[in-house]
């Protein structure tokens, strides 16, 4: 068998990557660079990612994330096999500038073009890392996207629930915001729960009591700004072990949440091959504990791939490019940036 080379590039939020990822003829992925500039300190007085000024540092960084990747991967051009790009769902001016930048090097170099959906690079991940089989449940956590996915093939997802309102990762920015906490606030407020009493406060696990995997974190979010209210009326400031408490009574009950549900959807799923979790929030480490003891007392494997590729990369693009170019998939010059992308 022979192996297969990508080039991968992601530009859909804030992060602009490249990477470059091999098949080899063992049938696993191997990551051989992955470069990802991150535009935190560019939004940072915006309170928020500006699509404006985020599509404007990917068109001047895109190009230079590549020839790092190739120089890391020791590789020039001519020795790839194809060209994978994050074609959306994303903010559209930096999609179109990851686009136009792999048709450029598509045509440039004579490489086949493979268009991939962000969501799928994210849901495809554990097989790069930890070789899972087809069928396999993948919990989709991130600032955006909140969704149960049954992934059945490189190409074939089955949705089984997800969020009615916030993504997690949504949540955790918007309670840092309130706690007067940095932005990204997910990473702020993991490392402020950790001096917290998770117990300190009853807050809401909204739609444990209905069926099904559907979620919500909005309410969770607003009880968080009530309590907050509350300990700061008449006075100025947000004692630290207050914002430490509320920082874990919410995590708690977001990993509660996540894990009752990941239950569930399990129980919808009786032939997985195991329960994978992806994208930012799977990066941290209450929500991860508690997925792992679902996993384990479900007697199915728990994967979770290293924290630099749950968060937004591009070798999850190139590796999400190769499965599909292995099932003949081919995309032209006429491949679209799309802002809106189910799965
Ligand atoms: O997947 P990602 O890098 O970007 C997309 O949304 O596609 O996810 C970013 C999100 C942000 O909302 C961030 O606050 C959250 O993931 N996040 C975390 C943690 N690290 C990142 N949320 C909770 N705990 C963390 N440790
Ligand atoms: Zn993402």
């Amino acid at each position: 068998t022979e192996t297969l080379t990508f080039l991968g590039i992601e530009s859909s939020c804030d992060d602009t990557a490249a990477a470059v990822v091999r098949l080899g003829a063992d049938g696993r992925g191997q990551i051989l660079a992955s470069v990802v500039a991150g535009q935190t300190a560019l939004h940072a007085d915006f309170g928020g990612v500006v699509p404006e000024i985020a599509a404007r540092a990917h068109a001047e960084r895109l190009d230079d994330c590549v020839l790092q990747a190739l120089a890391q991967a020791g590789l020039s051009l001519s020795a790839l096999d194809g060209v994978a790009v994050t074609a959306g769902p994303g903010l559209i001016g930096g999609v179109m500038a990851g686009v136009m930048c792999a048709k450029g090097i598509a045509v440039g170099a004579g490489l086949p073009l493979v268009g991939v959906n962000h969501l799928a690079g994210h849901a495809l991940t554990p097989r790069l890392t930890d070789d899972l089989g087809y069928p396999y449940l993948m919990l989709l956590v991130s600032g955006g996207h909140c969704q149960f996915l049954g992934v059945d093939g490189p190409e074939q997802f089955r949705r089984l629930g997800g969020t009615i309102d916030d993504a997690p990762g949504e949540a955790f920015d918007k309670v840092a915001k309130m706690l007067a906490l940095p932005q990204p606030g997910g990473p702020q407020v993991e490392a402020c729960a950790a001096e917290g009493d998770a117990t300190r406060f009853a807050l809401p696990r909204p739609l444990l009591d209905r069926p099904g995997c559907d979620m919500s974190f909005s309410g969770l979010k607003t009880a968080v700004l009530r309590l907050r209210d509350d300990l700061m009326a008449g006075t100025d400031a947000l004692h630290a072990q207050d914002r430490a408490d509320l920082c874990a009574g919410f995590q708690a009950a977001v990993a509660e949440v996540l894990a009752e549900k990941s239950r569930r959807a399990l129980a919808m799923l009786p032939d997985a091959t195991g329960l994978a979790v992806a994208g930012g929030a799977a990066a941290n480490r209450t929500i991860r504990a508690a997925l792992e003891q679902v996993a384990a007392k479900a007697g199915t494997r728990f994967v979770a791939p290293p924290l630099a590729l749950c968060t937004d990369n591009a070798a999850m693009i190139a590796w999400a490019g190769i499965e599909r170019f292995g099932t003949g998939a081919r995309d032209g010059m006429d491949l679209a940036a799309r802002p809106r992308w189910p799965l």
